[in-house]
């Protein structure tokens, strides 16, 4: 049963390659965005609607990119693209059985194409003009405020339940979501607090649930990620 329904999606998937390889030729002096990221990306919205398309996304969204990404984050990543969803775009499409349960079946992910700094700059402008939704992004005011470590990650984990879709450090977290220790640095702090607020008014069938997290709560956890980054980028 399981094999027949991944057939089946993956025929669609096929199919829908097929089908928007056609409608990217079309409009191919639309530029790079429409000819050689919109087979895989939404650029134009809405949001998936069904299941059945949220499974078959073969990239995040990008019809909301200036309401969510950091522009210098987008420029420095388009040209040397690293993974974000440690299991691909669903996991269930990437996992195999392993000794200590499933495992992430590296060989059938691929690596994302990269672009060359002029490139890079000029699709990151271009995505940087794509904003449906600067009333949810309207809506929220990120205090300023810090958050001790061991709080924030009781917080994070015990209390809300991030901890079982995220990953807080390379290899400590779930593995479903993107991880979250680069969230900030790629990430605007107003985006961040919409998306927990409420996950469905960005994309409808996304996994992610809402936890209703109160105000103080939302605060608390864009700080912890805001620390996170910080901690990240000394790291390296
Ligand atoms: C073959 C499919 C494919 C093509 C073509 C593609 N992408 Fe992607 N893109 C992906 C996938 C899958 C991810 C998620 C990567 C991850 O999470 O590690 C992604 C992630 C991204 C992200 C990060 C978004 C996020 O929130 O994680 C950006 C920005 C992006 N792509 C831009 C582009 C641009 C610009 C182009 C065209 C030059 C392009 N992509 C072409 C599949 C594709
Ligand atoms: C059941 C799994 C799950 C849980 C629990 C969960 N998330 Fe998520 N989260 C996701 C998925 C999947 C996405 C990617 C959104 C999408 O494309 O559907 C996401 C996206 C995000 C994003 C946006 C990141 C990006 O790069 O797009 C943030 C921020 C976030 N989650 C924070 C949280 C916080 C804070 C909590 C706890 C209150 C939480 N999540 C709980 C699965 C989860």
């Amino acid at each position: 049963m399981q094999r027949i329904i991944k057939g089946k999606i993956y025929m669609q998937r096929i199919i829908l390659a097929a089908l928007l390889g056609f409608s990217g030729a079309a409009l191919a002096e639309g530029g790079m965005l429409q000819k050689d990221c919109s087979g895989c990306h939404n650029l134009t919205g809405p949001a998936a609607q069904t299941l059945k398309d949220a499974f078959a996304k073969n990239g995040p969204a990008l019809f909301y990119a200036g309401n969510k990404y950091r522009q210098e984050w987008l420029v420095s990543w388009l040209q040397k693209p690293e993974r974000i969803r440690p299991a691909g775009m669903y996991y269930g499409d990437h996992i195999k059985p392993g000794a200590k349960g499933d495992e992430i079946d590296t060989a059938t992910l691929k690596d994302h194409v990269a672009l060359s700094k002029a490139d890079a700059t000029k699709v990151a402008h271009e995505l940087m003009e794509l904003k449906p939704h600067d009333d949810l992004i309207a809506r929220e005011k990120i205090e300023p405020g810090t958050i001790d470590k061991m709080m924030g990650e009781m917080n994070f984990d015990k209390f809300w339940g991030c901890m079982a879709c995220h990953l807080i450090e390379p290899e400590y977290g779930g593995l479903s979501g993107p991880e979250l220790y680069t969230a900030a640095k790629r990430l605007q702090p107003e985006f961040i607090a919409s998306f927990i607020r409420n996950p469905q008014a960005w994309e409808p069938k996304t996994w992610m649930p809402n936890k209703a997290v109160s105000e103080g709560g939302i605060q608390k956890l864009v700080h912890y990620l805001e620390m996170l980054s910080k901690e990240a980028a000394n790291a390296k």
